[in-house]
C-alpha cells in the first residue's frame, strides 16, 4: 500500500484538468513509457542470459566483432567467446588464472585472495587478422598475450597462446581500477595505473615498433589521479599524420583549481605520430593537453548542479569521420543525492576549446588564469604533419615547445555540451547511469538517435531524442526500462549489435542478451503502436512490427515526432475500435454503504494520465469526478472511501497520451445499503439453499464471500432475498449464455478476451459514443499547432 499512497495525485474538475494535469504531466515526462521486470523479459523470449561460472566473475571486458558473429568477454580467470546469435547457446571459455606462485605473493602483499589475487581480464583488443591482444591484473602482475581467434567464423577456433608478455602500462594491478585501452596499427594506447600502490597512472603507448612512451611522471597538472572511461582515434583532416587519440577520464581538480577535493571530467588528447621529445620529455607525450567537460544545469539559486563523475563515453558516427558526436554518462559527486545526466558534445566545440588558451598560473599559490604571453610556435598540441604542423616529428620541436607543453597540459576553456545542458537528467531515483550505447535508427519521418543508457540497478532504459523543430531543441522520450539481470547489479559493459539488432550487457554476476526492439509489447492497435513513439516499430496494418525503411509505404503507420494516432489512425478507427474493445474492460462491481471500494484501472503506459468520469445512468450526462476527500485517484485505479448509495452508477477510466484519449475501462458500480446486506448475512439460511455458490459455508468469512459473490452478477434489485436469489439463478443462466454469445464474437474477430469481462448492451451504444468523440477530436485537430500541449487537446467535457 506504500506505493499506492505514495502515488495520490489530486483529482481534477473541469477547471483543475489544465493546471493539474500539465502539472502531473511533467511528473510523468521522466517515466518510462513501459516498464518491462525481468521476469517479463524472460517469459516473452526477450532475455538470453549467462549466468556466469562458479568460479568466476566481473564480466566487464567486452569485444564485438560483428563478422564473425562473436562476443568475446574478458572476466575473472576467463575468457569467453559467445554466438551473437544466442550468448547461452554454444559458447567457448578459456580459463586464464593467475599462477600459484603469483597468487601467494598478492596474499603475502596483503590481498584479498579471493576478490584481488586473481587474472581479471582489462584489456580485450583485435591484433591482426587471426589473433586479439588479450591482458589481466595476474593477481597484482599484470601479464598480456595473443588470443587466436581464426581468420573467418567457421574457423571456430579460440586459443591462447602460451606466450605470456608483462603487462605493465597496460592493464593496471588492482582489478578494481579501469583502463581504456585500444590498439591501433599494432600499437597499445591505454590509460591505466603502472603500478602496485595504484599511484602511478599514465596514458601509455605499448607495443609496435616505437619505444614506449607515456604521459609526464608524478605531476598532477597532466594527470591527477585519474580513471579512465574511453579511448578513441579521431581524424583531424584527411591526412593520417593529423592523426588524433582523445582520451576521456576523470580525475580530481588540479590544487587551487576549485575549493576542496573535487572530481572534472576530462577530454585528453594526443597526437598519433607523437614519438616524444628529443632533450626533455623524452619518450614522454609532447602533444599531450586536456580539457574539462562541464555537463550542468542551472539551479534556482543560481548554483548549478554539476554532474563531473564520467561513467561513459560514446561516439556516434556521422557522415564526416572527423565530426562524431560524443554522448558521455555523468554522475554527481555529491553524497546527498543520486544524479545522471547525459550531455553530448561536437567534436567543433572541443577543437575550439583545444585552440584556445592554455591554463597558467605563476605558483602555487597563485589562480589560475588563460594564459595571455606568447605561444611558442608550433603551437603545442599540433601533430608533426605537413596539413598544419610544417614540422616531420616531435623530436625535431624546438625546445621551448616542449618546455612550454610540459607545463601547460591543460586548457582554460571548458567544453560545454550542444545546447548547454543535458539531454537527459535523472535525480528523482534510487539507481545512477553507468553505461550508454546509441543506435541511429532510420524511421519513416527522419532518423533518430536511440540511446540504451545502463544503470547500477541491473536495469536498461531505452530512450528516444527527437527534434523538436531543430537539432537544438530535443525532447527525450524514456520509452521503456528493462530488467535485464537476476538481481541488482551495476551494468559494466555494453555492446550493440546492428546486425544482430541485439544488445549485450556485462554484470559482475552474467552476460545478457536482449533485441533492440519488442514491437509487439506495445499492443495491437494502431493507436497504440503510433503512441509508443519508438523509431523501430510501426503498425503495418494488422499490429505493431519492426519498421523497414526500404518496405512498402501504404500500409506503414508511424509517427515518432508527434506521437499522433489522430492523424495516423484515425482513418482506421472503425477497425481500431473493434481492437478497441479488446482493451475495453466493462463490469459491475457490488460495493457496501460506509465501506470503501477500488476500481483497478491502470494504462499499459506508465506515461498515460488517467481520468475518471461518472454517469449516474447510461443516458445521464457525463461529469469529471470532482476532487474531495473520499475519492483518491492512484496510479493503479480510483479508490471511493465510505460509499454513499448516490455512489451508484457507471465510472469511466479514461487514459489520455499525447492527445489521444481511450476509454480503458466502464465499471457500473451499485451501492448495497447496510439495512439490505443485514438482511442477506442474517436473514435466514434461504440464501444458502438456493444460492447457486450453496456449498460455501456460512462463517464469519461470509462477509468477504458475499462481497465477492455479489460483484459476479447483474443488476439485483435486491428487493427481498428470494426475489435476489431468483435473479441470481436467472442471470447466472442468462450470463451464461452471454457469455457464450461472446465468445462467438470474439472468435469472429479472432480477439482474446479476458475472462471476467461481461459484455453489456450497452456497449454498441458506447462505441457509437466514441466513434462520435473521435470524429470531434479530428474536427479540433484540424487547424491546430500539432505541437499543442497534449492537455489542451484532452476532452475537458464530454
Ligand atoms: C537461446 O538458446 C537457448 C539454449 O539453447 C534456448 O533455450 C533459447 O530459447 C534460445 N533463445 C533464443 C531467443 O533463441
Ligand atoms: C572454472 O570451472 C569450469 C567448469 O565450470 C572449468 O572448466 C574451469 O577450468 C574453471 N576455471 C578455473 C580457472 O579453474
Ligand atoms: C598475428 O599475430 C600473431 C602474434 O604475434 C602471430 O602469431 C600471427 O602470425 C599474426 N597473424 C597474421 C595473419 O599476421
Ligand atoms: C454510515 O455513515 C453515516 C455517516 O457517517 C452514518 O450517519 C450512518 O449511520 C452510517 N450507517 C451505518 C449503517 O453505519
Amino acid at each position: 500500500m506504500g506505493s499506492l499512497w505514495g502515488s495520490i495525485t489530486l483529482l481534477f474538475g473541469v477547471g483543475l484538468l489544465r493546471m493539474e494535469g500539465s502539472r502531473a504531466q511533467q511528473a510523468k515526462h521522466n517515466v518510462p513509457r513501459l516498464k518491462l521486470f525481468y521476469k517479463d523479459m524472460l517469459e516473452s523470449n526477450n532475455l538470453v542470459i549467462f549466468e556466469g561460472l562458479a568460479n568466476s566473475s566481473s564480466y566487464h571486458t567486452f569485444l564485438l566483432d560483428e563478422e564473425k558473429g562473436r562476443l568475446v568477454v574478458g572476466a575473472k580467470d576467463h575468457i569467453f567467446s559467445f554466438n551473437l546469435l544466442n550468448i547461452s547457446k554454444d559458447y567457448a571459455q578459456i580459463p586464464w588464472p593467475a599462477s600459484p606462485t603469483r597468487r601467494d605473493e598478492c596474499k603475502w602483499a596483503g590481498k584479498d585472495i579471493s576478490r584481488e589475487c586473481s587474472n581479471f581480464i582489462k584489456v580485450l583488443q583485435p591484433f591482426n587478422h587471426t589473433h586479439l591482444y588479450a591482458c589481466g591484473t595476474g593477481a597484482f602482475h599484470p601479464v598480456c598475450s595473443y588470443l587466436e581467434v581464426g581468420k573467418k567464423a567457421e574457423d571456430s577456433v579460440f586459443r591462447l597462446e602460451p606466450h605470456i608478455e608483462n603487462g605493465r602500462g597496460k592493464s593496471p594491478y588492482d582489478p578494481k581500477l579501469l583502463t581504456a585501452s585500444m590498439l591501433i596499427d599494432g600499437e597499445l594506447y591505454a590509460g591505466t595505473s603502472a603500478d602496485f600502490m595504484g599511484r602511478d597512472f599514465a596514458i601509455f603507448r605499448t607495443l609496435g615498433k616505437h619505444h614506449p612512451i607515456r604521459t609526464e611522471q608524478h605531476d598532477s597538472r597532466w594527470l591527477n589521479d585519474p580513471r579512465f572511461v574511453g579511448v578513441h582515434l579521431i581524424p583531424e583532416s584527411d591526412n593520417p599524420e593529423d592523426d588524433k587519440i582523445y582520451l576521456f577520464f576523470r580525475e580530481n581538480a588540479i590544487d587551487g583549481e576549485h575549493v576542496g577535493k573535487a572530481t572534472h571530467a576530462r577530454i585528453g588528447q594526443l597526437c598519433k605520430n607523437d614519438l616524444g621529445g628529443h632533450r626533455s620529455l623524452v619518450n614522454k607525450w609532447t602533444t599531450f593537453l586536456k580539457a574539462r567537460l562541464i555537463c550542468s544545469v542551472p539551479g534556482s539559486n543560481g548554483i548549478d548542479t554539476h554532474f563531473d563523475e564520467l561513467q561513459d563515453v560514446f561516439l556516434m558516427s556521422t557522415k564526416d569521420p572527423k565530426s562524431p558526436i560524443i554522448y558521455a554518462v555523468f554522475t554527481t559527486s555529491s553524497n546527498i543525492f543520486k544524479g545522471s545526466a547525459v550531455c553530448i558534445y561536437s567534436m567543433t566545440d572541443i577543437r575550439r576549446v583545444f585552440l584556445g588558451p592554455y591554463a597558467h598560473r605563476d605558483g602555487p599559490n597563485y589562480q589560475w588564469v588563460p594564459f595571455q604571453g606568447r605561444v611558442p610556435y608550433p603551437r603545442p598540441g599540433t601533430c608533426p604533419s605537413k596539413t598544419f604542423g610544417g614540422f616531420d616529428t616531435t623530436k625535431d620541436l624546438p625546445d621551448e615547445v616542449v618546455t612550454f607543453a610540459r607545463s601547460h597540459p591543460a586548457m582554460f576553456n571548458p567544453v560545454y555540451p550542444i545546447n548547454n545542458r543535458p539531454i537527459i537528467v535523472k535525480t528523482d531515483v534510487d539507481y545512477q547511469f553507468t553505461q550508454i550505447v546509441v543506435d541511429k535508427v532510420e524511421a519513416e519521418d527522419g532518423q533518430y538517435d536511440v540511446m540504451f543508457i545502463g544503470t547500477d540497478v541491473g536495469t536498461i532504459l531505452k530512450v528516444v531524442s527527437i527534434p523538436r523543430g531543430s537539432w537544438h531543441d530535443l525532447e527525450e522520450v524514456l520509452l521503456e526500462e528493462m530488467t535485464v539481470f537476476r538481481e541488482p547489479t551495476a551494468i559494466t559493459a555494453m555492446e550493440l549489435s546492428t546486425k544482430q539488432q541485439q544488445l549485450y550487457l556485462g554484470s559482475d554476476i552474467g552476460v545478457s542478451q536482449m533485441p533492440l526492439h519488442r514491437c509487439e509489447v506495445y499492443g495491437k492497435a494502431c493507436a497504440e503502436c503510433c503512441l509508443a513513439r519508438d523509431p523501430y516499430c510501426a503498425w503495418d496494418g494488422t499490429e505493431c512490427s519492426r519498421y523497414f525503411p526500404m518496405a512498402k509505404r501504404r500500409t506503414r503507420r508511424q509517427d515518432i515526432r508527434n506521437g499522433d494516432p489522430l492523424t495516423q489512425c484515425s482513418d482506421l478507427q472503425h477497425h481500431d475500435e473493434l481492437n478497441g474493445q479488446m482493451t475495453l474492460v466493462d463490469k459491475t462491481v457490488y460495493g457496501v454503504e460506509n465501506s470503501s471500494t477500488f476500481l483497478e484501472c491502470s494504462p499499459k503506459s506508465q506515461r498515460a494520465l488517467t481520468y475518471w468520469q461518472f454517469q449516474r445512468s447510461t443516458d445521464d450526462h457525463k461529469q469529471e469526478i470532482k476532487s474531495e476527500e473520499r475519492f483518491i485517484r492512484t496510479d493503479q485505479g480510483l479508490l471511493i472511501r465510505s460509499l454513499n448509495k448516490k455512489d451508484s452508477g457507471i465510472y469511466l477510466c479514461q487514459a489520455v497520451e499525447h492527445g489521444f484519449m481511450q476509454t480503458l475501462l466502464k465499471v457500473t458500480l451499485e451501492v448495497i445499503d447496510t439495512s439490505r446486506l443485514e438482511d442477506l448475512l442474517h436473514g435466514d439460511g434461504e440464501v444458502a439453499a438456493s444460492a447457486p455458490a450453496q456449498e460455501v459455508p456460512l462463517t464469519p468469512n461470509h462477509k468477504l464471500w458475499y462481497r465477492d459473490f455479489l460483484s459476479l452478477v447483474n443488476h439485483p434489485t435486491l428487493n427481498s432475498v428470494d426475489e435476489f436469489c431468483e435473479q441470481v439463478w436467472k442471470r447466472e443462466r442468462k450470463h451464461r449464455r452471454q457469455k457464450a454469445h461472446v465468445v462467438q464474437q470474439v472468435q469472429l474477430h479472432q480477439q482474446q478476451q479476458q475472462q471476467k469481462v461481461v459484455v453489456n448492451p450497452h456497449t454498441h451504444m458506447h462505441a457509437q459514443g466514441l466513434a462520435a468523440k473521435w470524429k470531434h477530436l479530428q474536427e479540433r485537430q484540424k487547424g491546430r499547432n500539432r505541437r499543442t500541449h497534449e492537455l489542451e487537446r484532452a476532452p475537458r467535457s464530454v
